[in-house]
């Protein structure tokens, strides 16, 4: 059929015929007039039928409701009042004849205007909550952004190949899903964490630059910015150093933001991790507001307060962070101030205090545990203004910094220091290439174990692994994580010695990853890459909350689909094909044991 989008006519199209087609918003019957609010996916329009001149289409019309589905031609009016909210509110169709296509039951919530409806029942009817034109203007921003991605990386010389969804286990911190194999019964083949393996072997192959556009599956803690099944944009790249993989990310940025009206500027500012992790307590810092913080260690160390001397004397730290006074913390309540040494409790610290200067004295929280030289010294350094609010926390140094760092964030929401429509990029550098799990005795990769290690600490990976740096770099906006990535290891020793570091024995370095260290062997080129989160990407260009509102059909935080109810039961008959013994029966006794 060829039909024009009702929310592209304008005023130029008037005294044309056209045909239309989609659902009814909204329809009323003012009885010499009826109107019909008509949408499809490129916006809305009114229709009008007069009763007087066309009972028949009026009659046709007295059934229908919101979301029935109608096609409708007719001839493009000047309206006489017009509607400066709606992009077609200069004119208005006159129908001369309507067709219903389909009926809509009563709507299990309110799509248009305000409405109560939960996540829940939102998600249970994901096809209804979709047509709202917020959700509509998120798929399209996504579409536009995939196509601009794909372009940009083809013109720049990638190649784009896909690597499998049925693998082994790709170590990436994350729970494996698996799928049981039916022809082997007992193995199974697990969903990929990222196609990291497979797109260093790409290069090992000799395609020098891969892009894929590739979904991958982590078995985490779900949140809004974290979901099972998500899309990652991978790239991978030969004969590279850092400088050239932020180089083309730097390049996509500027190519894609600006489709959501944001101009990244570039080259992006970069920060080691431990000076992204002293200065604001988190290895993805949100820039857009001040607040840094500040260590106090050698002022405060030998103050007249006591948790502060033990932190020091413990081999800990004393820092804190100023709120500006246009903030309006300066008067923060008892019961604020509670709820802020709260959050900092959560993230391990033992609490935070507060200084404030009133009126020239700089008052610590603690009264009379600080000389007033000493206080004044800690204000200074913290730049506390008259009518601002400084937060200081001592203890051991990693929780120190990340309850800093949590309530830095805090305060931010809450006191509105984020201003709006800024946005700021950055990348982390330098992070640890290992750190030590007390519970499991033994050493992690921070990233995955095919990081390279920074040149100037690879002597130390036996003797000192705690301080070799990795050269693994993060791209960070707004306080979120967007993107990874690393120089990967070239050298097949070299590789062996991290797995070796890591605890991995020769024998289960070659189950694992002997198809790796063979290609390794066999001329890898030297190759890095990175992968960007698309979903987190777009959600942060459609302003969007949560990583529901750019993926099409989400899962919940509990990790199910409730649309269409999975992950679901499976008969007995596929169990026993895949050789797995159908799971005990509630009731029957036997299903309390694990
Ligand atoms: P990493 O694990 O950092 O790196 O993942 C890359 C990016 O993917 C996004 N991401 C997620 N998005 C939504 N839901 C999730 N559960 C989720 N997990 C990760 C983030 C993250 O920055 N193979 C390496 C990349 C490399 O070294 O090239 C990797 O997967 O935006």
């Amino acid at each position: 059929m060829n039909r024009t989008g009702a929310g592209t006519l304008t005023a130029q199209d008037i005294d044309t015929e056209v045909r239309l087609a989609g659902w009814v918003q909204r329809r009323r019957d003012l009885g010499g007039l009826v109107f019909l609010d008509l949408r499809d996916r490129s916006g809305l329009v009114q229709v009008v039928v007069r009763p007087d001149e066309r009972p028949d289409l009026a009659e046709l019309l007295e059934p229908v409701r919101g979301e029935w589905v109608v096609a409708v031609e007719g001839r493009v009016v000047a309206r006489e009042s017009v509607n400066p909210d709606l992009p077609t509110g200069q004119i208005e169709v006159i129908a001369s004849s309507i067709a219903i296509l389909n009926r809509a039951r009563t709507l299990p919530f309110q799509l248009h205007g305000e409405s109560d409806a939960s996540e829940e029942t939102r998600l249970t009817y994901r096809y209804l909550d979709l047509r709202r034109p917020e959700l509509q203007r998120n798929f399209l921003l996504r579409d536009r952004v995939t196509l601009e991605i794909r372009n940009y990386f083809h013109e720049n010389g990638f190649v784009d190949i896909e690597t499998p969804i049925l693998t082994l286990s790709t170590p990436e911190g994350a729970r494996d899903y698996l799928v049981p194999s039916r022809v082997h019964q007992g193995s199974f083949y697990a969903l990929p964490q990222s196609p990291q393996i497979f797109k260093q072997i790409t290069m090992m192959a000799g395609f020098e630059r891969y892009i894929q556009i590739a979904r991958c599956f982590r078995d985490e803690d779900l949140r809004a910015d974290r979901q099972p099944e998500f899309t990652q944009v991978d790239v991978e790249m030969s004969f590279v150093t850092e400088e050239d993989v932020f180089r083309t990310i730097e390049g996509l940025f500027q190519r894609i933001f600006p489709l959501a009206g944001i101009e990244p500027p570039t080259p992006f500012p970069r920060l080691t991790w431990a000076d992204a992790m002293a200065r604001f307590g988190s290895d993805r810092p949100d820039l857009r507001f001040g607040c840094e913080i500040v260590d106090l260690s050698a002022s405060l160390g030998e103050s007249g307060f006591r948790g502060f001397r033990q932190a020091v004397a413990d081999g800990g730290v004393v820092r804190g962070f100023a709120l500006p006074a246009a903030a309006g913390a300066g008067e923060a309540s008892r019961r604020e101030v509670e709820e802020l040494a709260e959050v900092a409790r959560r993230h391990g610290a033992a609490g935070v205090l507060t200084l404030r200067r009133t009126g020239g004295e700089v008052v610590f929280q603690v009264k009379n545990a600080l000389t007033p030289a000493e206080a004044e010294t800690a204000a200074d350094a913290l730049g506390l203004e008259e009518g601002g609010l400084g937060l200081v926390a001592a203890g051991p140094e990693g929780t120190t910094a990340v309850a800093l760092g949590a309530l830095r964030v805090e305060v931010a929401r809450r006191y509105g220091l984020v201003p709006e429509g800024a946005h700021t990029f950055l990348w982390i550098t330098d992070f640890p290439l290992f750190q030590w799990d007390e519970a499991a005795g033994r050493w992690f990769s921070v990233n995955h174990p095919f990081t390279a290690p920074s040149l100037a600490d690879v002597e130390r990976l036996e003797s000192e692994p705690g301080s070799v740096r990795a050269r693994a770099y993060d791209v960070v906006m707004d306080g979120l994580e967007l993107g990874g990535g690393s120089i990967r290891i070239h050298d097949p020793e070299q590789q062996a010695r991290v797995f070796r570091v890591l605890g991995i024995g020769e024998e289960e370095a070659r189950r694992r990853f002997g198809f790796l260290l063979d290609a390794l062997a066999y001329g890898a080129p030297p190759h890095g890459g990175l992968a960007l989160g698309l979903d987190r990407m777009v959600m942060l260009m459609a302003g969007a909350a949560s990583l529901r509102e750019v993926i099409a059909f989400p899962k919940t935080t509990a990790a199910k689909d409730l649309m269409t109810g999975a992950p679901g039961t499976v008969e007995e008959a596929q169990l026993r094909d895949l050789g797995i013994a159908p799971a005990a029966r509630r009731g029957d006794g036997r299903s309390g044991g694990n």
